[in-house]
């Protein structure tokens, strides 16, 4: 079999929105469903979204909980750790539509759960 298939999605984004209802940390405590809508929104709106481009996906809980919240970015497999909307709007321009990983994002490598 062939291995020379396109991706049926250029980039795939995938935003934790896990809710922990116990009071430990979650990426939900952190306002990730309005930025998964956000940057769901900007995808759309820039044209940027379908097959052959980008796709916004909701996930549950990557186990990295706490340099939450947190998005990562496929193929490239690169983490990011958000703040706010002025973040998610750099990562769709930056990242998401011209290739260019957002340096002062990146999630820090040793945080985990
Ligand atoms: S709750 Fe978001 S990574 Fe665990």
């Amino acid at each position: 079999m062939s291995d020379i298939t396109p991706p049926y999605f250029q980039r795939h984004i995938f935003f934790c929105l896990n809710e922990r209802t116990n009071g430990e940390n979650c990426c939900a405590q952190h306002g990730a469903q309005k930025a998964f809508e956000h940057c769901k929104m900007l995808v759309k709106q820039q044209g940027l979204a379908g097959p052959g481009k980008v796709r916004v996906n909701k996930a549950g809980c990557f186990d990295r909980c706490a340099a939450g919240p947190v998005a990562v970015v496929y193929p490239e497999g690169i983490w990011y750790s958000y703040v706010d909307e002025a973040d998610i709007d750099e990562i769709v321009e930056s990242h998401l539509k011209n290739g260019q990983v957002v340096e002062r994002l990146l999630a820090p490598p040793e945080l985990g759960r």
